[in-house]
C-alpha cells in the first residue's frame, strides 16, 4: 500500500503574526507544493488566525500544537477542539516530547486528548520517543512500546488506520544530532509491528509514521528512503520557507 508522505512544520513557541505572513508570502509561491505529499503548518495559538487566513485556499493544511481534552470550562490557559475547529484547523499535534517533559503530560492525558481530537474530527499527529538515558540503558523499545500501547488503547481500528505517529527520539530534537536512518527504520518497523499485532495488517499498512529530530534538507532523503518512514515533523528547519520547502522537495519522490 502506498502512503502519502506528510511534512509537518512545528513552529513551537516561535513566529508572531508578521513573521508568519512573511513566511507564507514566500512559501506559498514555491513550486510543487501539495503535489505527491501532504503539508501542514503548526503555529502557536496566537498566530493560528493569521495562518488560517493565509493557508485557507492553498494546499497547505494547518493545526495546533496541543489541545485540551474537554470542550469548554474552567481550564485556564487551555484551548479546546471546538476552538480549533472554529479557526478551520484540520490537524493537531499531541504528546510532543516538550509537552511530556516540560509540562509533565502523561500517557493518559494524551489518550484523553486523542479521544477529543477524534470527537471533533481533528487529525492527530501523536508524538513518541525515548530520552538519551533510556536509549543508553537499552530501554528505547520498552518506552516507545508503552507509549504506542497507550495510544492504541484509545482508538478503534478505523481511527488507528488514519493515525499519524511521529517518532522523535528526544536526544535528537533541537540538538542538531539526528538519529541515523537505521535507527529511524528500526523503530518505525517496530511501531508498525505493534499496530499490526493489535489491529491487523491492513491497519498497520495505512497508518503513517513520521520521523522527527533535527531533520534538514540534507538528511530528509535518507529518512524517506526507509520503508517505514512516511514523512517528517520538522522544528527548527521549518521556520524558514526556503529550508522547509527544500525538505519537502528532497523528501518527495517525483511521480
Ligand atoms: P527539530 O524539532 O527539528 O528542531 O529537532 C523537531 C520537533 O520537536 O518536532
Amino acid at each position: 500500500m502506498s502512503r502519502t508522505p506528510l511534512f509537518a512544520a512545528n513552529w513551537k513557541m516561535n513566529m508572531i503574526r508578521s513573521e508568519a505572513e512573511a513566511f507564507f508570502q514566500d512559501f506559498i509561491n514555491r513550486p510543487n507544493l501539495g503535489q505527491g505529499h501532504d503539508v501542514a503548518v503548526f503555529p502557536p495559538y496566537t498566530t493560528l488566525p493569521t495562518v488560517a487566513s493565509l493557508a485557507g485556499s492553498t494546499p497547505v493544511g494547518y493545526g495546533a500544537q496541543d489541545m485540551h481534552w474537554e470542550d469548554k470550562g474552567a481550564f485556564t490557559g487551555a484551548v479546546s477542539g471546538p476552538m480549533l475547529l472554529d479557526l478551520g484547523c484540520q490537524w493537531v499535534i499531541l504528546g510532543h516530547s516538550e509537552r511530556r517533559e516540560i509540562f509533565r503530560e502523561t500517557d493518559s492525558d494524551i489518550a484523553a486528548k486523542l479521544g477529543a481530537a477524534h470527537r471533533h474530527r481533528l487529525r492527530p499527529i501523536v508524538c513518541i520517543g525515548e530520552t538519551l538515558d533510556e536509549r543508553k540503558a537499552g530501554q528505547a523499545f520498552d518506552k516507545v512500546g508503552r507509549q504506542v500501547a497507550s495510544i492504541l488503547d484509545a482508538v478503534d481500528a478505523g481511527q488507528a488506520g488514519q493515525l499519524v505517529l511521529a517518532y522523535e527520539p528526544i536526544w535528537a530534537i533541537g540538538t542538531g544530532e539526528s538519529a541515523s536512518a537505521g535507527d529511524a527504520e528500526e523503530m518505525g518497523s517496530f511501531i508498525r509491528g505493534l499496530v499490526g499485532t493489535r489491529f491487523g495488517e491492513s491497519v498497520s499498512a495505512s497508518l503513517r509514521i513520521l520521523y522527527g529530530g533535527s531533520v534538514k534538507p540534507a538528511n530528509i532523503a535518507e529518512y524517506m528512503a526507509c520503508p517505514s518512514v512516511d514523512g517528517a515533523l520538522v522544528g527548527g528547519a521549518s521556520m524558514r520557507p526556503d529550508s522547509f520547502h527544500e525538505i519537502i522537495q528532497n523528501g518527495t519522490t517525483p511521480s
